[in-house]
């Protein structure tokens, strides 16, 4: 079985520390969390503080999903924190030197791409990251069913590029064989995780 981020985005969070204890009691590689700007995408999600407070709340590892219009500066406060990894989206167009003084601090870097962004597009890209995140739903919620342009994309990807290559949205029991035949290496869960 592949790694596993659960996503804290498809848990009920009026009660955190019991949702700490459900994910790391399964004992999964991290914790993913979906930091949202309502601008990227249309929904908010998981501000400073609260990403805050689940820092303080676990010891998992943190691997923490950008999906914000200027990553670069919208991150600022977020790197105070114990983060592990981070993923931007190749949409922002992120520098190659802003990804490498995130590397610089220890920090894993992932290059993000959502549904309808061409695979190629990550070609700048993949001689200066430590892994790719293909999404297999379009960037915004849990729940919604994966797409299965995704699988190309792995593939794709898996050609072209040696290290992790994680898959977000729409992972379940049904997807994650398919992902982890056509090259993932890491998956992220959210609703099939806690629904
Ligand atoms: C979607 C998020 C995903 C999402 C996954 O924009 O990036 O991390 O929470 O949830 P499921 O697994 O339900 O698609
Ligand atoms: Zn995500």
């Amino acid at each position: 079985m592949l790694p596993i981020y659960p996503s804290l985005l498809a848990a009920d969070l009026s009660d955190l520390s019991t949702v700490l204890r459900k994910v790391e009691s399964a004992n999964p590689a991290g914790v993913h969390i979906d930091v949202m700007d309502g601008e990227f995408v249309e929904n908010t999600s998981f501000d400073f503080a609260l990403t805050q407070k689940i820092a303080k709340s676990t010891n998992l590892p943190l691997d923490v999903h950008f999906m914000t219009k200027n990553p670069e500066k919208f991150m600022q406060p977020y790197l105070g924190l114990d983060i592990a990894r981070i993923s931007v989206h190749v949409e922002e167009s992120p520098s190659l030197l802003f990804l490498q003084k995130l590397r610089d601090k220890g920090i894993k870097v992932g290059i993000a791409i959502d549904l309808p962004t061409p695979v190629e597009d990550l070609l700048p890209y993949i001689d200066h990251v430590d892994f790719i995140m293909i999404m297999g739903v379009k960037c915004g919620a849990s729940g919604q069913k994966f797409s299965f342009e995704a699988i190309e994309k792995t593939i794709w990807a898996r050609d072209h590029f040696e290290g992790e290559i994680m898959l977000d949205g729409g992972i379940n029991d049904y997807t994650a064989p398919l992902v982890e035949k056509a090259g993932a290496s890491s998956i992220v869960m959210g609703s099939a995780f806690f629904k």
